[in-house]
């Protein structure tokens, strides 16, 4: 590494408040946050105002706020090494959004991959936050002139729109904004549904099969990995487009233990889908136990949450205004005190 990669740098990424987080937000997204938290100025936030642009009831979102706060601890992020904050309790992110709508064409969201398949799933239900849902996004990270930005390959889009927002503001007002960089994992970045290997693992999968939980319990973990749909014929060997099934499995154990993938296949020459799907589990209980025991031990401490959380909103609120008064000069707002 050179003089200038070591550099501390500013992170910031988020995840939704909606309920568990399973193995691809772990492997996509949180393990590497705890990574960076040791080397870099890290904000960490609960986008409880992304979660809103679904059907949701208000009581569950406040609960879901704790839990995936007592997961993020859980994983390992130490409210001492990092900041974690609450979206809606940040002033200015509400307000950069509609700042950077201003300036995004409407057709640019309505590409949006992301939208147009929750669009598809919402038909009954389909609002303007879910369109306008990536300039949030964008504001999120704008607000905080983040270097880098960690997160799975599904986001990739959205940080790419953040990147042009972030371009198009500072040519027009001048240089204001970072313009940030995704880091997406090397293996991990795209875990797929155990029972459907052709779609994303998400909370919202019909089949609960497909979703194994990061607080998942040990026998919960290996039913749902034994009974994990696989290919025809019986070699463990890494091939996306005809063992689909396999490598997502060989994908899990491989960001869960660090070993390469053509580790794993040399190890399990010759052996069958059985042996290989046992290890697998095994990977995976060892690897989630002390991530399941620690969100026992503190997933009722609604103090010991509320404290990381106004802690890290401090540093936070400050870093947004800073941002946010730039802006607000910029664009031509004033204030009079
Ligand atoms: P969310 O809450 O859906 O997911 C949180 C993180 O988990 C990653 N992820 C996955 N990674 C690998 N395999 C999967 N199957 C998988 N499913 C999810 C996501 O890529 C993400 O990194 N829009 C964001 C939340 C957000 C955000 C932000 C992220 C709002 N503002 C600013 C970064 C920066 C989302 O819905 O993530």
């Amino acid at each position: 590494m050179n003089a200038e990669s070591e550099k501390r740098k500013v992170v910031l990424t988020c995840a939704q408040p909606t309920g568990r987080l399973h193995l691809g937000n772990y492997l996509g997204a949180v393990k590497n946050w705890v990574e960076m938290a040791d080397k870099h100025e890290c904000y960490f936030g609960v986008v409880d105002m992304h979660a809103i642009t679904i059907p949701y009831v208000p009581a569950e979102l406040r609960k879901n706020v704790y839990d995936c706060v007592a997961q993020y601890m859980a994983c390992g992020l130490d409210p001492d090494k990092c900041n974690l904050f609450l979206q809606s309790s940040i002033i200015g992110h509400a307000e950069l959004a509609w700042i950077l709508g201003c300036a995004c064409p409407i057709g640019q969201l309505e590409r949006m991959t992301q939208y147009k398949d929750k669009a598809a799933k919402h038909k009954d239900a389909l609002n303007s936050g879910l369109l306008y849902y990536p300039v949030l996004m964008a504001a999120d990270i704008l607000i905080y002139n983040a270097d880098i930005v960690p997160v799975g390959e599904d986001q990739k889009q959205h940080i790419e729109l953040t990147r042009d927002l972030a371009q198009k503001f500072n040519s027009r007002y001048s240089e204001t904004f970072v313009l940030p960089e995704p880091y997406i994992p090397k293996s991990g970045a795209r875990i797929m549904s155990l029972q459907s290997p052709d779609s994303k693992m998400s909370k919202s999968d019909p089949n609960k099969n497909g979703t194994l939980y990061i607080t998942d319990e040990p026998d919960v973990l290996r039913k749902k990995i034994m009974s994990a749909v696989t290919d025809s014929g019986g070699e463990v060997r890494y091939d996306e487009t005809s063992k689909k099934g396999i490598s997502n499995l060989m994908n899990i154990m491989s960001a869960l233990s660090g070993k390469p993938l053509q580790a794993i296949e040399d190890e399990f020459a010759g052996k069958g889908y059985g042996d290989f799907k046992r290890a697998v589990a095994d990977t995976a209980v060892e690897a989630l136990a002390p991530v399941r025991e620690k969100y026992i031990e503190i997933s009722s401490d609604k103090r010991l949450l509320e404290e990381a959380l106004k802690r890290g909103g401090q540093a936070a609120q400050k870093r947004a205004f800073k941002t946010m008064s730039k802006v607000r000069r910029k664009v031509g707002f004033m204030d009079f005190d």
